[in-house]
């Protein structure tokens, strides 16, 4: 199990940097982020979020899927944008609608660095966005406007203090 960085942190304000070793090292980091992601009932978790800045994150679907995108770049976007009520494991315990493109094109790599293209739509398409941009140091709650964005965070650390109060 490893740890997840909470908001604060610098590592999850970086620009990662790209993956170029496709090694046993990268697959058990890989292994041990999808154990993490299940075991606290995320749908996604970026390299950043264990404080490793890299360009990659994983993704596992409520339906079973699970995949991995290394050196992912968003090629394409749909015109149309829905709104989604996000969460992040970086900031437990708080929710906000974000709108974003319904659907999007990925180029990445998978584990052994073999390049794949995606077209994806749903909730592929929403943890892909919030996950890529965990790897250019942006979190949801930057995608609101400054007032939402305060009792957003506001209410994340309400949460925190009565947290530790308990512990
Ligand atoms: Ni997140």
């Amino acid at each position: 199990m490893l740890d997840i960085v909470k908001i604060g942190d610098e590592v999850l304000r970086e620009k990662c940097t790209k993956v170029t070793e496709f090694d046993d090292a990268l697959h058990i980091l890989l292994e041990a982020m999808f154990e993490t992601l299940d075991e606290a009932d995320g749908v996604g978790l970026a390299a950043p979020q264990v404080g490793v800045d890299k360009r990659f994150f994983i993704v596992s679907l409520p339906d079973g899927t699970k995949r991995e995108f290394i050196n992912p770049e968003i090629v394409g976007t749909s015109v149309e944008t829905n709104p989604y009520e996000e969460g992040c494991l970086s900031l437990p315990g708080v929710y906000h609608d974000v709108v974003r493109p319904s659907k999007v094109i990925v180029k990445a790599q998978d584990a052994n660095g073999e390049e794949f293209t995606l077209k994806a739509s749903g909730l592929m398409a929403r943890v892909i966005q919030h996950e890529n941009d965990h790897l250019d140091g942006v979190l949801f709650v930057d995608h609101l406007n400054e007032e939402e964005r305060k009792k957003v965070l506001r209410a994340y650390e309400k949460k925190n203090r009565r947290q530790r109060g308990r512990s």
